[in-house]
């Protein structure tokens, strides 16, 4: 699915940039796929994707103790 439709930015690219770079900031992103970068009305959805990956906690490989 487009996301940007002035760049022609897919979801796609942007979940793969995510997944790749987790911690990269909202203009990097931005910057790196060029999505929101023109008329920025897919900013809101852009913010929701970012946000979404940002927030995402690493998996939890620990060892569990029954005690
Ligand atoms: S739709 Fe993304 S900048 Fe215009």
């Amino acid at each position: 699915m487009i996301i940007c439709r002035c760049n022609e930015v897919s979801d796609f690219e942007i979940r793969k940039f995510m997944k790749k770079h987790p911690h990269a900031s909202f203009e990097a992103l931005k910057l790196v796929t060029s999505a929101g970068t023109s008329c920025g009305r897919c900013k809101p959805l852009l913010q929701k994707i970012h946000e979404r990956f940002s927030n995402e906690q690493p998996q939890n490989n620990q060892l569990r103790l029954p005690f």
